[in-house]
C-alpha cells in the first residue's frame, strides 16, 4: 500500500494560511505526505473563509468538482474547516452530503480524532470556544525562513459589515512569554521574518492585563537574536497609538510598512461602519506613523458601495485616498453577510452603481501605487530572497522591508537568504532591480513625496 496523502486548499486571510499549516502539520504527524493535487489525496482539506459571498460560492464550486473523483475514490475523504464551516454547519451537510469531516475555526486540533470517526460516518464538529492556539499545534510551515505567529485570536469589535466576530468570537490573547518562546524556536529553526497575527493587534494583551501590551510585544521581539524581520496584521486604526508608533521607529526589526485599514473616507459611513474613527483621526495616525518611520509604505482596506453609500460619501474616500497616497490597497465591492447588522440595513447599492465606484477607486489606487513604486527607483534596498520569479524563471523575487516585490538577477540567491537591489524601474506592483555590492540597504529613507496634511482635526471622534 503507498503512503498516504492529503492536499490542503486554503481560502481567505493569513490566519487561515496559518491555520492550514497546523492542519497540515497535524496530518503529517499521523504519517500523511503532501500530494500533488486535490485530485490524487486520500484526505482533501478546505480551509475556507467567509468573508464576502464569492467565497461561500467558490467552496460549493469545488465540491463539486471533488463530487465524481470521491465516487471512483471512496477511500477519498473531503474536510471543511474554517470560517465557512463555522457559519454553515449544517448547510454544508445539506449541500455536500459526501463531505466526510466538518470541523469550525475553534477546534482544528480535533482534525485526527475526526478523520478516524469519519471511517464509521459522516463527523461533524464545531465547538464555540477555542480550544487552543494555532500556533501550539503541530506545524508544516509553508516557509522555512517566514513564520506566521497568532498573537491573539477573536474580535470584540462589532463592525457592522464583518462576519468575523460570529465566526471567529471573542478576543483572546495568547500570553506573552509564549509568543516570545515561539519566536525564538522559529529562528533556532532558520525564521528570520515572522508575521504577528490578529483580527486588532493594537489590542493584544487587553484581556490579560487590562491594557494593551502590542508596543512591549514589539519591544521585546526586537531583543530576539537572529530574528531580522518583524511585521503585523492588521492594527485596527481606532487602537492604533502613539506608544505602538515609538515602538515600531525605534525597533530593528519591525519593517517599515503597515497595513492600517480605513474602509472609508467618510464620516457618515465610518459611523454606520461602527469603526470608532473618524477621518481626521485615521489621517492624524498616518501624519504621525509617517513622521515617526519617513518613507514607510502604507497600505489598506477599502469597502465601496456599504449600504446607503451616496456619492458625496464615496468622494470623501477618493479624496481620502489622494491625500494619503497609499502604497497598495485592497479594495472590495460591499458584501451583504448573515449574522451581521448592515445586512439588514436600508438602500443596498445597486451593483452596476458599486461597479463604477469600484473602477473609479482603482483607477486613482493604481496611479499611486505606481507613482510610490516610481518614489524608489535609484534607491538600494535589502530584499529577502522569496524564490524565483513567478514570470520569468532565470529572475528571483524577494520583498523590501516595505513590503515591495522585487524582480532581479542573481543566479546564487536562495530563498530566504537577504540581498543588496538597486531598484531600477517600478509598476504599480512591483519593482525591477538589479544586484549590487556595497551596503545592506539605504538608511531610513527620506519621503519624497509630500506629507499628508495634518489639517483634518479630529473634534467629532466618537
Ligand atoms: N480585522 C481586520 C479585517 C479583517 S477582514 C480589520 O479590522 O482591519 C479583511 C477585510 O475584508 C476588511 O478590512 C474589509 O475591508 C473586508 N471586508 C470585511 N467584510 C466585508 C464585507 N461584508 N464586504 C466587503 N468587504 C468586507
Ligand atoms: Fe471585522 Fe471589524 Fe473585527 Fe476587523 S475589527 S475583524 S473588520 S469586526
Ligand atoms: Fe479570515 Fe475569511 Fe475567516 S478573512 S478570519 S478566513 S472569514
Amino acid at each position: 500500500m503507498g503512503a498516504k496523502t492529503y492536499f490542503v486548499t486554503t481560502y481567505g486571510c493569513q490566519m487561515n494560511e496559518h491555520d492550514s499549516e497546523r492542519l497540515a502539520g497535524m496530518l503529517e504527524t499521523e504519517g500523511y505526505s503532501q500530494a500533488d493535487s486535490p485530485d490524487e489525496a486520500e484526505v482533501v482539506v478546505f480551509n475556507t473563509c467567509c468573508i464576502r459571498e464569492k467565497a461561500d460560492q467558490r467552496l460549493y464550486g469545488n465540491l463539486g468538482h471533488l463530487k465524481p473523483i470521491k465516487d471512483a475514490n471512496p477511500d477519498m475523504k473531503i474536510v471543511v474547516g474554517g470560517c465557512l464551516a463555522q457559519k454553515d454547519k449544517a448547510t454544508i451537510q445539506k449541500r455536500a452530503p459526501y463531505v466526510d469531516v466538518v470541523l469550525g475555526t475553534h477546534n482544528l486540533g480535533s482534525l485526527p480524532r475526526l478523520l478516524r470517526e469519519a471511517e464509521h460516518g459522516p463527523a461533524f464538529e464545531i465547538v464555540e470556544q477555542t480550544e487552543t492556539f494555532p500556533s501550539a499545534l503541530p506545524s508544516r510551515r509553508s516557509s522555512p525562513w517566514h513564520g506566521w505567529v497568532s498573537i491573539s485570536i477573536g474580535c470584540n469589535n462589532s463592525c457592522t459589515f464583518c462576519i468575523v466576530p460570529a465566526v471567529r468570537g471573542r478576543e483572546a490573547s495568547r500570553r506573552l512569554g509564549d509568543i516570545v518562546a515561539e519566536v525564538e524556536a522559529l529562528v533556532v529553526d532558520g525564521v528570520v521574518e515572522v508575521t504577528l497575527l490578529g483580527q486588532n493587534v493594537n489590542s493584544y494583551g487587553r484581556d490579560l492585563d487590562g491594557t494593551p501590551m502590542f508596543a512591549r510585544l514589539l519591544r521585546e521581539l526586537d531583543r530576539v537574536e537572529g530574528l531580522e524581520r518583524v511585521r503585523f496584521t492588521s492594527p485596527h486604526p481606532k487602537d492604533f497609538r502613539d506608544d505602538t508608533i515609538a515602538a515600531m521607529a525605534e525597533s530593528r526589526t519591525v519593517c517599515e510598512h503597515i497595513h492600517l485599514p480605513l474602509q472609508s473616507g467618510s464620516d457618515s459611513v465610518l459611523r454606520r461602519m461602527k469603526r470608532a474613527y473618524n477621518r481626521g483621526r485615521y489621517l492624524e495616525k498616518v501624519h504621525k506613523v509617517r513622521e515617526a518611520m519617513p518613507g514607510i509604505a502604507i497600505t489598506t482596506d477599502i469597502i465601496v458601495g456599504f449600504p446607503a453609500e451616496t456619492d458625496a460619501e464615496f468622494d470623501e474616500t477618493l479624496s481620502l485616498v489622494e491625500e494619503v497616497g497609499y502604497d497598495g490597497a485592497f479594495t472590495f465591492q460591499y458584501s451583504p453577510r448573515p449574522m451581521t447588522e448592515a445586512a439588514e440595513f436600508a438602500d443596498q447599492i445597486p451593483k452596476e452603481v458599486v461597479q463604477e465606484r469600484f473602477d473609479r477607486l482603482v483607477a486613482v489606487q493604481e496611479r499611486w501605487s505606481l507613482k510610490r513604486n516610481e518614489a524608489v527607483v535609484g534607491r538600494i534596498e535589502e530584499v529577502l530572497v522569496e524564490g524565483s520569479s513567478k514570470k520569468d524563471a532565470s529572475r528571483v523575487t524577494g520583498r523590501t522591508r516595505t513590503n515591495k516585490l522585487v524582480h532581479f538577477s542573481d543566479d546564487t540567491a536562495a530563498a530566504g537568504t537577504f540581498r543588496t537591489v538597486e531598484v531600477t524601474s517600478a509598476s504599480p506592483h512591483h519593482l525591477e532591480g538589479a544586484l549590487v555590492g556595497g551596503p545592506r540597504r539605504d538608511p531610513r529613507p527620506t519621503l519624497t513625496l509630500p506629507l499628508v496634511s495634518a489639517t483634518s482635526g479630529c473634534s467629532s471622534c466618537p
